[in-house]
Formats: C-alpha cells, sequence, structure tokens
C-alpha cells in the first residue's frame, strides 16, 4: 500500500507515501489512488477528502519517471489514459469535495493532480511546476488542459514552455492556490475549510461541482445543465429543510437527501 488513509470528522485524508521518492506516482499509487477514491464514492461516513504528500518536501514530484525508460507510443498514450482514468477524472467529477493540500514540490503529475483536485490550498515552501518538456514530454495527466483553465493560456504556454517553477505566493497570485499557510498550518486550515463545507447541502454541494466542471470545460451545455441541476434542487429533503431554516431564523440541518 502506497497511501496512508484516514477519517477523521466526515473527512477521508490521503496521504500518499513514497517520501523517499517524492512521493512519485507509480503504478502502485495510480491504482491504489483509484480504489482509495471508489472508497470515497461509495463511503457514506466520507463527505470531502484531503490529498496530500507525506514529508515536508514534497506533494508529489511528478510521475515516476523510471517507469518511463521502455515505453513506445502505445504505452505512453495507454498510460496516460489509464491515469486520467482511473484517477484524474475520477477526483475532478467525485460529487464530494476533494481538496489538495499542497505540502512541498508539485511537479508534473503532482501539479496535475493538485489540478484535478477541486482546489488547492498551499504550503509556504509548496512548488507547483510542469517540467515535463525537461524529459522530452509533455503533461500527460491533464496538465494542458486544467492548467490552461486555472491560470490561462499565456502564463500555461509560459509554464510549460520553461518547465519554470513557481512558489506558494506566486501560485495563489495565478488562481492555483486558493490560499497559503505555514507547513504546520496546512492540514488544519485545510480541515477547518472541509468542516465549513460539511455544514452546507451536500447534494448542492455535489450539483455545483458538476456546474463548474462543465463551465472550466467550457460545455456548450453548461448553462441548461445549471438550469436542469437547479430544478432538480427543488426535489431534495434538504433544500426544504435550508429554506424552512433560513424563513425560521434557525440552522439547517442537512441530511444528503
Ligand atoms: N520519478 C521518480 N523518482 C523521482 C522523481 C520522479 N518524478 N522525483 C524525485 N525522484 C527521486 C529521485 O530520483 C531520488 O531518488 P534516489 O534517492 O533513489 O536517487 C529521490 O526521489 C529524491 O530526489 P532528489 O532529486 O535527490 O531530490 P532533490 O531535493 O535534489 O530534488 C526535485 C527534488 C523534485 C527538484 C527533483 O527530484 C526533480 O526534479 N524531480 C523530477 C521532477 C519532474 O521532472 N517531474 C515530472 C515528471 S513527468
Amino acid at each position: 500500500m502506497t497511501l496512508l488513509t484516514q477519517l477523521e470528522n466526515g473527512t477521508y485524508i490521503i496521504t500518499i507515501n513514497r517520501p523517499d521518492k517524492m512521493n512519485a506516482l507509480n503504478k502502485d499509487v495510480i491504482r491504489d489512488l483509484s480504489n482509495a477514491l471508489d472508497e470515497i464514492y461509495n463511503n457514506p461516513e466520507i463527505k470531502t477528502a484531503i490529498i496530500t504528500g507525506a514529508g515536508e518536501k514534497a506533494f508529489v514530484a511528478g510521475a515516476d519517471i523510471s517507469e518511463f525508460l521502455s515505453l513506445n507510443k502505445a504505452e505512453g498514450a495507454a498510460l496516460a489514459k489509464k491515469g486520467q482514468d482511473m484517477v484524474f477524472d475520477k477526483i475532478e467529477n467525485c460529487p464530494k469535495p476533494i481538496v489538495a493540500a499542497v505540502n512541498g514540490f508539485a511537479l508534473g503529475g503532482g501539479c496535475e493532480l493538485a489540478m484535478a483536485c477541486h482546489f488547492r490550498v498551499a504550503s509556504a515552501n509548496a512548488k507547483f511546476g510542469q517540467p515535463e518538456v525537461n524529459l522530452g514530454l509533455i503533461p500527460g495527466y491533464g496538465g494542458t488542459q486544467r492548467l490552461t483553465q486555472l491560470v490561462g493560456k499565456g502564463k500555461a504556454m509560459e509554464l510549460t514552455m520553461t518547465a519554470d517553477m513557481v512558489g506558494a505566493e506566486e501560485a495563489k497570485t495565478l488562481g492555483l492556490a486558493n490560499h497559503v499557510f505555514a507547513l504546520e498550518e496546512l492540514l488544519p486550515k485545510t480541515k477547518e475549510i472541509l468542516q465549513k463545507i460539511q455544514t452546507k447541502a451536500p447534494v448542492a454541494v455535489a450539483k455545483a461541482i458538476a456546474c463548474i466542471n462543465d463551465a472550466a470545460k467550457g460545455d456548450p451545455r453548461g448553462f441548461n445543465n445549471e438550469i436542469e441541476r437547479f430544478g432538480e434542487c427543488f426535489t431534495t429533503e434538504d433544500m426544504k429543510e435550508g429554506t424552512n431554516a433560513f424563513v425560521e431564523k434557525r440552522k439547517p440541518v442537512f441530511k444528503g437527501k
């Protein structure tokens, strides 16, 4: 098992645990992450999740470069597709909020993993980058798409072509990270944000995730999907609870139904 997992107050904390290899994503990590994501989807006790890296140096320093050496064209494409299907898209499309707590280097596949999460919180020592061109490669786990969505075309072009890393504060300015905290504060503050989200209506949160994903992908059905999902909210017990609680001047108690 390449991951440490822990369920705390409804938040599932996944720690990628290969600190001697900067938590690089090899086949085993991809398989274990895929299984951990299935657990998030299927376990009703899990309300929100955090992905982070073990140690104080790296979130994830990329796909495991040692696995690239012998691949041909079809095998390279298959590796990217498998990772995107099993992990990156599963994170993005998860109906429960998944946040990256970026505790150091987030390079290549690590930056892509953080970008697949619904948003990112960084420690002051975090560094983000897509250095694949140093290896004769391009990002293959969705990096060209999600970096462009998050920072815009010009900056995505420059970061990907230069392979430059950006520090946490610059990542925040660019929209890659939402907050920067001291390393020891990173997990407590991320958990705090997720506890706040857990007080909101879960079905509505899930629908908001799906709508915002439509927008980020430039899906032309985005506006119509929002109208449809807005309507669906009126069928939920939580919508009745939320609106009644407002009128009755009390706090709502949501059931996720
Ligand atoms: N794949 C496989 N192994 C990796 C790795 C990766 N992406 N990133 C780091 N490692 C391994 C190193 O090979 C080294 O292993 P070793 O001790 O068995 O030699 C170990 O992790 C520590 O890394 P090291 O390079 O010695 O640490 P550093 O502090 O000098 O540098 C980085 C840290 C992150 C700057 C550097 O490791 C690096 O550039 N990694 C590759 C980043 C990258 O190109 N990612 C994109 C991959 S597509």
